[in-house]
């Protein structure tokens, strides 16, 4: 592993991830006249978020993904997309779009297929990963029901529903596969706290196994980790 790119604050670290995506986004529309960046959810990444949605893009061209979503509605507390939708509120006021990965069907796995459909043509500039304490990424827990499928690196699908009893927010999730992952242009993982770190690099070291370190291979460029204490 690289060393990771590390900030003295949380907010220094924050608003340096919204510069990163805000020039991958620009990329984007520069070279294909739209940007697409997969974002997860979780608690960490909202302030880069809000950082990212006060900036003056294209936003009529700019589209926003999930990295990974729970199987609930955008308006319970645990939503990616309802945590995504406040903190980008001002990019989509201004036309900004979210691909939501959630539907209200009966099943995960039904709101997974659905969500293909939207999903399968996306081309990402950029992907800005989490990781648990747990070392999950995305939402690639160990042990999981559908972890088979959501670690595939050259699987044809990119999303797929999967299970794992102790994921915080919901037990079912729905989630980008590590193909769709590692399309992404450029990946970025963020993380706070000595403990996240230490558990990242003892995946990456072979000490300690952990779903995350499953970014770092492959024949793909590392991701950047951004890390603040
Ligand atoms: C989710 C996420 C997930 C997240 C990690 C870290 O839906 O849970 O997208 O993969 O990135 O769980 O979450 P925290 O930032 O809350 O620690």
């Amino acid at each position: 592993m690289r060393a990771p790119i590390a900030f003295a604050t949380r907010h220094a670290m924050m608003a340096a991830a919204a510069d990163i995506i805000a020039a991958a986004l620009n990329q984007g529309v520069a070279r294909r006249g739209e940007g697409c960046a997969a974002l997860s959810g979780g608690g960490t990444p909202a302030p880069a978020y809000a950082l990212l949605a006060d900036k003056p893009l294209d936003w009529p061209r700019i589209a926003f993904a999930l990295v990974d979503e729970r199987f609930v509605p955008p308006t319970h507390e645990a939503s990616n997309e309802g945590m995504l939708r406040r903190a980008l509120a001002p990019a989509l006021s201004q036309g900004a779009r979210m691909l939501a990965m959630y539907a209200a069907t009966a099943r995960a796995a039904d709101a997974a297929a659905a969500a293909e459909a939207v999903y399968a043509p996306l081309s990402f500039d950029i992907a800005v990963m989490g990781m648990g304490a747990d070392g999950h990424t995305a939402s690639w827990f160990a042990g999981a029901e559908g972890w088979d499928a959501a670690v595939d690196a050259t699987t044809g699908r990119s999303v797929v529903a999967v299970r794992a009893a102790h994921a915080p927010g919901a037990a079912d999730r729905l989630t980008l596969t590590r193909a769709a992952v590692l399309r992404a242009r450029r990946i970025i993982v963020l993380i706070t706290g000595r403990e996240k770190l230490d558990r990242l690099q003892r995946a990456l070291a072979g000490a300690a196994p952990a779903p995350a370190a499953l970014l770092w291979e492959g024949p793909h460029g590392e991701p950047d980790v951004l890390w603040a204490p």
